[in-house]
């Protein structure tokens, strides 16, 4: 199973990740994460991409696509990886392409800006693992603690309501044209074995999760 999960930014895609990982024992490939984790490490990519990503830009596309090559080159990717914020344009999706790397299903999450906003002013994440949380919606059992090993959970520097519609802005102008991309590739003759999805992702976190696995699983 090689997964994309598509959608603006607080579409939830890292939330139904991790389920969907569980669900068809694929690893998570998050370049967000891995971004997020070499800054925290100030590692030279991550001193290289900070100032980017704080201000919500795109980090550019060679430094994604060799990241993601080396990445789905290990050992655990051989049966397959579900990409959480990869490909975002269309060069990274050619680049998908022209390696020969199959996709079987692209999975669309759909949510208006207005709760976009609402989700991602209250997000809170376990730097350690990328568990997410939600103040409100889906808050951990102790408040700012992660459930599983008692961390503090942190806000993500760049969920700052002005970058956030400045993440929303360049996800229309750099990212949704794949939305018209990857339903063209599922219509080919070519690409066949494409399945696109696209699934409504206002609800409960756990219907919006059964509806994506039905699908996929149809
Ligand atoms: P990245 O980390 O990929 O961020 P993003 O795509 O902007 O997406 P988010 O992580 O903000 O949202 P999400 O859809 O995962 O939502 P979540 O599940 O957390 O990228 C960050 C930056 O890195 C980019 O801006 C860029 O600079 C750089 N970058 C990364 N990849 C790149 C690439 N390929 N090319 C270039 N640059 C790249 O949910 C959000 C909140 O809502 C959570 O609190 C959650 O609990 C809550 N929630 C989720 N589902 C529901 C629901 N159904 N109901 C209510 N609340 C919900």
């Amino acid at each position: 199973m090689k997964l994309i999960l598509l959608g603006p930014p607080g579409a939830g895609k890292g939330t139904q990740a991790q389920f969907l990982c569980e669900a068809f024992a694929i690893p998570h490939i998050s370049t967000g994460n891995m971004l997020r984790e070499a800054v925290q490490n100030e590692t030279p990519l991550g001193k290289e991409v900070k100032a980017v990503m704080d201000s919500g830009a795109l980090v550019s596309d060679d430094i994604i696509i060799a990241l993601v090559k080396e990445r789905i080159s290990a050992p655990d990717c051989a049966n397959g990886f579900l990409f959480d914020g990869f490909p975002r344009t269309i060069p990274q999706a050619e680049a998908l392409l022209n390696a020969g790397v199959e996709i079987n299903s692209v999975v669309e999450i759909q949510v208006d800006e207005d709760e976009i906003v609402k989700r991602i002013s209250g997000r809170r994440q376990h730097p350690g693992s990328g568990r997410i949380y939600h103040v409100t919606f889906s808050p951990p059992k102790i408040e700012g603690v992660d459930d599983v090993t008692g961390e503090a959970l942190i806000q993500r520097e760049d969920d700052r309501e002005e970058t956030v519609r400045e993440r929303l802005r360049v996800y229309q102008a750099e990212t949704h044209p794949l939305v018209s991309f990857y339903k063209a590739l599922a219509d080919s003759n070519e690409h066949a074995q494409v399945q696109y999805v696209a699934v409504d992702g206002v609800g409960d976190v756990e219907a919006v999760r059964d509806v994506i696995i039905k699908k996929l699983r149809s």
